[in-house]
């Protein structure tokens, strides 16, 4: 029978399921556990093992009983007991005729591709852990003590009247914090609002991240794609859907913003059917030929649920979102939020609105701006000198950049940077399954993975995959 589940990560740093099940009383049954856990290798080798008396309490067994265990293993050679170190397990305890632990070969997909030019991820050397450090210990320090309980299903309101803040300054948002809901990133958002709160058809952008494509399907969500031009998607053709996924700022990966005549006429489509708009302002910080263009949801409100993240400005790795919602569906994405108990750290929360608060955010997205302006300007400067006939196409914006490849060279230069050891994708990867029309052949290039050291090697071997002029 099961008796216990035995967290004894105290000492150890480490929590072990040990079960006391079997025939011979309890020390006989704690006996085998602790050598099934030692032979199966979830006890490592100089692991030390808790107390007599924290395992004895978590088990509810006599502490003798866990002091006879332990001694009978010691005398076996499973574990060894020395004077002020406590009981550990022994550097050889697997013994003869145990399978030998084989050290894991790293995959070649583990090891990866020798440059990494993909999209999607920031340069995560520059995470700057400093500040987040002193943010996450002040948050810590301040923390009432109810933080330490159930979270609120809108999110800590410390971050949502940072964020209320911040978003207006920065990206032209009208809100108050009543109106946002902090989620774990926009793929979170999409997960709470369909099917519960929205439903489909849903017009996307003809060329999109694949993933939320499936991610909707798979909440029954039909796609319908709106055609793309040098103006953004071509949300005239807009018809009965009932909502619509734009990135206005930047889209997402061909890399124009969305003309102004469109953004207003999106918003009047919206009043006039009763449609709502998604704004994914996935990297919308991030401009460098001038200041960012507002949010859509500046325009109007109602009209708009705008998402954002800290995917791109900060690290993917954080998991924190949010979604500034028309007064009408904040009680109902809450209720969904509330069911699924999915709620972000809260101290991940509070530090991030210390590092709101505290400018750290403002810097570090500064800091970060410039980087990567002189990273994209690397990248122009590199495809000028080597592949004239090769343009950089979109606005000076974002991660990643679009290059222009002559007409039926997509599929052979994506070919010749896999055989080069260089990893991006071409546009084709990410149309619209439905789409009408296709956009020209083009790569799309993410111009912050690399480190800083490796950049220039990442340059050339992408010059050298790109088709000849
Ligand atoms: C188009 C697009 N939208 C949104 C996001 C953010 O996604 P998430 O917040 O789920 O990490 C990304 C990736 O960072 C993206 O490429």
């Amino acid at each position: 029978m099961a008796e216990s589940w035995v967290n004894y990560a105290e000492r150890i740093g480490a929590d072990l399921h040990l079960e006391l099940s079997g025939s011979g009383g309890r020390r006989a049954a704690l006996i085998r556990a602790l050598r099934e856990a030692v032979r199966s290798g979830r006890l490592a080798p100089g692991t030390r093992l808790p107390p007599y008396r924290s395992l004895a309490a978590d088990l509810g067994v006599a502490r003798n009983t866990v002091a006879d265990a332990y001694a009978e293993l010691v005398a076996e050679g499973w574990l060894t007991a020395r004077q002020g170190s406590g009981t550990r397990v022994a550097e050889r305890a697997v013994p003869p005729g145990a399978p030998a632990r084989v050290p894991k070969k790293a995959s070649p997909r583990a090891r990866g591709p020798r440059h990494d030019l993909r999209q999607g991820t920031p340069d995560t050397a520059s995470f700057p852990r400093a500040d987040w450090l002193t943010s996450y210990r002040r948050a810590l320090q301040q923390a009432p003590h109810e933080v330490f309980g159930p979270g609120d299903p809108a999110g800590r309101i410390e971050l949502r009247e940072a964020l209320a803040e911040y978003l207006a300054r920065a990206r032209g948002v009208r809100t108050e914090p009543g109106r946002i809901v902090i989620c774990s990133g926009f793929a979170h958002a999409l997960r709470l609002l369909f099917p519960a709160v929205l439903r489909g058809p849903l017009a996307v952008e003809s060329y999109g991240l694949g993933f939320h494509r499936e991610l909707l399907a798979a909440a029954s969500v039909r796609t319908v794609p709106l055609p793309l031009d040098e103006d953004g998607a071509q949300v005239a053709e807009l018809g009965r859907e009932r909502a619509v996924l734009l990135t206005p700022a930047h889209q997402f990966p061909t890399g124009g913003p969305l003309h102004p005549e469109r953004r207003t006429a999106v918003i009047g489509w919206a009043r006039a059917r009763g449609g709502v708009i998604l704004e994914d302002d996935y990297d919308g910080e991030f401009r460098y030929d001038r200041k960012p263009v507002g949010a859509v949801q500046g325009l109007d409100p109602e009209q708009v649920i705008h998402i954002g993240s800290l995917s791109k400005s900060l690290s993917p790795a954080l998991r924190l979102g949010w979604m500034v919602l028309p007064e009408r569906f904040v009680d109902a994405v809450l209720a969904v939020k509330g069911e699924r108990e999915a709620w972000a750290s809260v101290l991940d929360q509070l530090s991030l609105a210390d590092f709101i608060v505290s400018g750290s955010y403002d810097r570090h997205v500064r800091r970060m701006r410039q980087r990567y302006r002189a990273r994209r300007d690397r990248l122009v400067a590199a495809l000028a000198a080597r592949a004239p006939h090769i343009e950089v196409t979109g606005i000076a914006a974002g991660l990643h950049a679009v290059l222009r490849l002559p007409p039926r060279t997509e599929r052979s230069a994506v070919k010749a940077a896999v055989w080069q050891g260089v990893a991006l994708d071409g546009l084709a990867e990410f149309r619209h399954p439905a789409a009408v029309t296709a956009a020209p052949d083009g790569l799309v290039v993410g111009y912050a993975t690399p480190a800083e050291h490796a950049y220039g090697a990442a340059l050339d071997a992408l010059c050298g995959v790109l088709p000849p002029g």
